[in-house]
Order: C-alpha cells, then sequence, then structure tokens
C-alpha cells in the first residue's frame, strides 16, 4: 500500500532515498516525503503529488546527510494533503517515522497520548507510532526498549521504520514487510527488494515482531523480548531490477507487449516442481482456489479447467471473503492462492484461514521471496518479470499459462498446450497488430459511461478481467457477466447510450452469444464483438485469430487491455498509475 525506505551509510541519503522510492511507487503514489538527519537534527519534506513532481517542487533529493527515510502513501486514514504525508514527528522533532499498515487502536492510543499532553498534526493513524515511540524514549533513554514498548502497543499491522536525531535507524514489522539490504557502503531497510535491489540483492527478511536497530556501527535484530536474533541473507534476482520502459510511453503499455513471449516462454520453469504441485493436487480431495482482482479471474478459469479437464474437484472463492466460507476445509484439502505480488493482505488471510483448518497450501506468484512464497507448502513462479503498471496485464497471462501448463500435465496433455504455445504467441502477435484499430475504437468510446461485458463459459471470466481493466485504467463504469444473466434484471439498463461487448468467438457459446446479441440490440445498444468471424450484428468488430477453445481466454482478454490503456490516454488518466489504486494491496 505505502512503501518505506530506510538508509544509513556514508552516501549521501536524499537521492537515494527519492531513487527507491521511484521504484515502489507501485505501492502507493497520492503523496511522498523523506526525512534525514544532518548536525543532529531532522529535516523533513513532503507533499502530496507522485515522487516526480515533489522532487521537482520540494527538490527532496538534496536534504544532506547520510542518514534518512523516505515514504510513498497510499491513503487510508486521512485524506490525501501535506499534512497527512508521512514521514510524522512525534511532538518535537526529534524523532521521525514512516509506516505501511493499519494501526487498528489509533483512537484509544492517540486518546491516551492527547490525555498526557501529546499534540497531534495529522488525522493518520500512524503519528501515533511517533508520539509512542517518543513518549517512551522520553521515559527510557533505551531506543531498543522504546521501540519494543511502542510495538506491544500496537494493534493490526504495520512495518514502520523511524530516525532518530541522534542518527540511529530503527524498524519493526507485523504483518507487512521490512526487508534489509545490505551494501558496502551501509544499509537499507524497505518494503520492497525493488527499493534497494538496484545497489545490492543481499536481502534480510524481517519475521514478524523483529526490530531493527541501526547505529553508527552495528546492524541488530531483536525479537520482542528483546533478545538478538539470527536472519539469514538471500540472494535475490536481479533481474527483478529491470524495470525500464524501453521504447514504450508506459510501464503498461510495454507489458501488454510482452504478452507474446510469456506464453511462449510458459512452463520452462523446473519441471520438477510443476511434478510436485501436480502430485499434491492430486493427492487432494478438494482444491480450494482464491486470489483478488486479476489473480482471482485467474483462479476461475482455473476452476474450470481442473474440473473439466482434469476432473478434479476445485472450488473458487475470492480472498476478501474466503474466511467468511470455511466449511468443507480440512486436511483433505488444498488452497491454491494465485497473487501476482503474493503481498495482498485479503490473500494472505485466506491462506492463515485455510492453514488453521488444516488445508495445504500452494500457491502462484511472480515473486518467489514473497509472504505468500514463504508461507505456502509449495509455489510456482509465472516469471514475467516485474510488473510495474498497477492494472495487471501479463501477470494475468503468465498465470494463465502455467494453469494452462499445470492442467494438461494432471490430465495428461489432453489439452497439448504445449505444442500450441507458439501459435498462441503468434495469435497474440496478431492482435498487437491491429493495436491502431483498437485505439481507433477507445476514440470513439470515450464518452462512453456505462459498458457492459458479457461472455459464457470459460468466456465469463474473461468478462470480469475486461470490465475491470475498463475500471482501473479508463474511470469508466463497466460490468462483467454471464450472457444468460443479462436478460434477469440488468437488460433494464440498457438503451441507446449503453455499449455492450460480447466477447464470441466461434465455439459452442457463439449461437446464444448471437442471440443476447441480437436481443441487445433491440434496445438501441452498440453491439462490440470480440470474435474471430464478423456478424451483422455488431456494430464494432474487433478481430482476433481463430484459436482452439479452450485457449481463447489467453488472447481475447488483449483487446481489453489495449483498448483500456487507450481509453486511459483518452482521458488524460495515467495507465501506469489509476487514481485511488495500488499495485500491491497489503491491508484489508
Ligand atoms: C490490487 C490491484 C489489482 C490486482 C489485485 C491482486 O487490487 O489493483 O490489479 O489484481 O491487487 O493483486 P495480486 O498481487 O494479489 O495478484
Amino acid at each position: 500500500m505505502c512503501s518505506i525506505i530506510g538508509y544509513k551509510g556514508q552516501l549521501d541519503v536524499a537521492p537515494l532515498l527519492v531513487n527507491s522510492l521511484e521504484r515502489m511507487e507501485y505501492r502507493g503514489y497520492d503523496s511522498v516525503g523523506i526525512a534525514t538527519i544532518n548536525d543532529g537534527k531532522i529535516i523533513l519534506k513532503k507533499g502530496v503529488g507522485k515522487v516526480a513532481d515533489v522532487n521537482k517542487r520540494l527538490d527532496l533529493g538534496s536534504l544532506p546527510g547520510d542518514t534518512g527515510v523516505g515514504h510513498t502513501r497510499w491513503a487510508t486514514h486521512g485524506s490525501v494533503t501535506n499534512t497527512n504525508a508521512h514521514p510524522h514527528y512525534g511532538c518535537t522533532d526529534s524523532i521521525a517515522i514512516v509506516h505501511n499498515g493499519i494501526i487498528e487502536n489509533h483512537k484509544e492510543l492517540r486518546e491516551e497520548l492527547i490525555g498526557i499532553g501529546h499534540i497531534f498534526k495529522s488525522d493518520t493513524d500512524s503519528e501515533v507510532i511517533a508520539h509512542l515511540l517518543e513518549k517512551y524514549y522520553v521515559d527510557q533513554k533505551n531506543i531498543k526498549k522504546a521501540v519494543i514498548d511502542t510495538c506491544k502497543r500496537l494493534e493490526g499491522a504495520y512495518a514502520f521504520v523511524a530516525v532518530f536525531e541522534d542518527g540511529t535507524i530503527c524498524g519493526s514489522r507485523y504483518n507487512e514487510p521490512l526487508i534489509i539490504g545490505s551494501v558496502d557502503t551501509g544499509h537499507f531497510i524497505s518494503s520492497d527488494i525493488l527499493g534497494f535491489l538496484e545497489y545490492t540483492n543481499k536481502a534480510i527478511y524481517l519475521e514478524n515482531r523483529d526490530t531493527v536497530i541501526l547505529d553508527s556501527k552495528t546492524l541488530q535484530i531483536f525479537d520482542m523480548e528483546g533478545n538478538p536474533v539470527n536472519r539469514p541473507i538471500t540472494q535475490v534476482a536481479w533481474e527483478l531490477a529491470s524495470v525500464d520502459k524501453g521504447k514504450y510511453a508506459h510501464h503498461t503499455l510495454k507489458e501488454i507487449h510482452e504478452q507474446p513471449v510469456i506464453v511462449e516462454k510458459a512452463g520452462t520453469q523446473n519441471l520438477d516442481r510443476v511434478k510436485e504441485f501436480c502430485n499434491i493436487v492430486r493427492n487432494s480431495r478438494t482444491v480450494f482456489l482464491t486470489g483478488s482482482g486479476t489473480s482471482y479471474h485467474c483462479a476461475l478459469i482455473a476452476k474450470h479447467l481442473l474440473s473439466n479437464f482434469a476432473k478434479i474437484h476445485a472450488e473458487t472463492m475470492v480472498s476478501s471473503e474466503f474466511q467468511y466460507t470455511l466449511d468443507g476445509i480440512d486436511n483433505t484439502s488444498v488452497l491454491l492462492a494465485i497473487s501476482q505480488s503474493g503481498e495482498t493482505a485479503d490473500v494472505l488471510q485466506a491462506v492463515k484461514a485455510a492453514k488453521h483448518m488444516g488445508a495445504r497450501i500452494l500457491s502462484i506468484v511472480n515473486i518467489p521471496t514473497s509472504s505468500l512464497a514463504r508461507i505456502s507448502d509449495w509455489f510456482l513462479l509465472i516469471e514475467c518479470g516485474p510488473e510495474v503498471g498497477v492494472a495487471a496485464t501479463k501477470s494475468f497471462t503468465a498465470q494463465l499459462s502455467l494453469i494452462y501448463t499445470i492442467v494438461d500435465r494432471l490430465c495428461n496433455g489432453c489439452l497439448s498446450f504445449e505444442a500450441d504455445k507458439a501459435f498462441l504467441g503468434g495469435a497474440l502477435r496478431e492482435i498487437l497488430d491491429t493495436e491502431i484499430e483498437i485505439h481507433r475504437i477507445a476514440e470513439r468510446l470515450r464518452d462512453a459511461t456505462d459498458i457492459y461485458i458479457i461472455g459464457r463459459s470459460i468466456h465469463y471470466p474473461i468478462a470480469l478481467e475486461g470490465a475491470l481493466k475498463l475500471k482501473e485504467l479508463a474511470y469508466i463504469h463497466a460490468e462483467g457477466m454471464t450472457a444468460g444473466e443479462l436478460k434477469h434484471g440488468p437488460l433494464a439498463l440498457i438503451g441507446s447510450n449503453s455499449y455492450v461487448i460480447i466477447i464470441n468467438p466461434n465455439d459452442t457459446t457463439s449461437n446464444d452469444n448471437i442471440a443476447t446479441a441480437h436481443e441487445i440490440k433491440a434496445r438501441g445498444a452498440t453491439i462490440i464483438g470480440i470474435s474471430d468471424r464478423p456478424n451483422d450484428v455488431y456494430d464494432i468488430f474487433i478481430k482476433i485469430p481463430s484459436v482452439k477453445s479452450i485457449f481463447y481466454p489467453i488472447i481475447e482478454v488483449l483487446p481489453f487491455q489495449i483498448l483500456a490503456y487507450y481509453l486511459a490516454l483518452a482521458k488524460n488518466a495515467d495507465p501506469d498509475y489509476p487514481r485511488n489504486l495500488a499495485k500491491s494491496v497489503t491491508v484489508k
């Protein structure tokens, strides 16, 4: 949600912090701030906007010093204002903190602290951390004790880093990530390895409730009793650092264009890992699938494939609802959690609930060192490289490709996905070749206020995903639904201002779709067909190539991604950083 970075070492800290924050901006980007220590004093600058804009305005990178912390915010408590931006001081400017997470008991803590004379400046839950640290530090003059005592008072999820005016940096975490990166010149403390991967691939993942203290000489990690603990150094893959846009105007467009190669290369990872994954699936009575947003849409397709082709009993539940429907989950069950980031709080919550019921945990992630990968019994990687655009594009195609690989193995090659990968890559390229035409269609739709997207069977999750792209990127009210359900209510909304996109490749769902299209057209709506063959009922036609019917989801999502990208541009929205969203939603 928010991103945190801290550095203590021999280098000028401010430019490092600014660079790191830019790399982690996908986590939140409504405001930004940094605090550094110079001559025993904390200096702080913060403001509303994206890192580059605030840096231009306030020259964040010019703050002096070799110790500091930085933050990008995704507002949860308190609106988007300069005052609510992090870092936050306590009553004095001797301590400054940055925080990611939600402090659930912040109201009680705030009242208690106000009662003993503390004065709050912001509306955030985070500010209580600064005041608690200040209170305990003033009482005890011991940073370690002050941090531990502060953590003991916090309920909810947190990762925070604080700087003290004596130059010490400390941090702690509970259910939000905090990772240390060690370089020759010093240490980073960050929400994500992307915060320091440009400088080092040596990472130390803090465990829940660890406290880290970096003073002028040492880095020490303690448990909640104050005992020193050792955490291993993990070597992280350097490739994750490659996050430039190349020749493309936006990360999102670059990531859309990477998809043919991703499909062609799918499943090239360690086949033994896939084999073991499949064994675990085979030995379960039921596979429960979960995910959020785009990853949930992948789970819906995975359920269809597992049931129909691998003949495995599968159930799907969106992660944020999972904890309320635990009946039937036991030690014969497997929970398959799908998440690009591996950090989505709702997904981690679902995993915890299923673990508690005795289920084994499998996951499909993009980041091998993510929280989800680390708490799973077994995980597979989608291997699509870092995805920076907040709206998922290539990670969806990569997740789908891996699901096809798995199901193919489980049904002894009945899908022959391996043999079709090259063809599917070619089909995606053919659609990319029509980008200009889809761009023109986006121009026609720029004033649309409501778009309905319908499909049947395996195309229904793509209708949901297409609607999600239009909502996220183009801020258009879009609804995905099964084509059959349209007549059971939503048809009342259809009129001459409505646009309806029908996902209608030439398969067993097509005749029924055409009948539905006529019903809609009779109510005056504009019909946009996505299909491999034209039909008179379409007012606008987006052609996709013909592929084996079971593989259509892989290619038919692409027109939606391109459409949503160009609609975002048409509406002057930033496709990489949609308003109000964050790539990695680490709060519930
Ligand atoms: C956020 C993003 C969505 C994404 C979802 C799940 O809400 O805005 O685009 O699909 O998280 O992310 P995950 O990393 O778990 O796949």
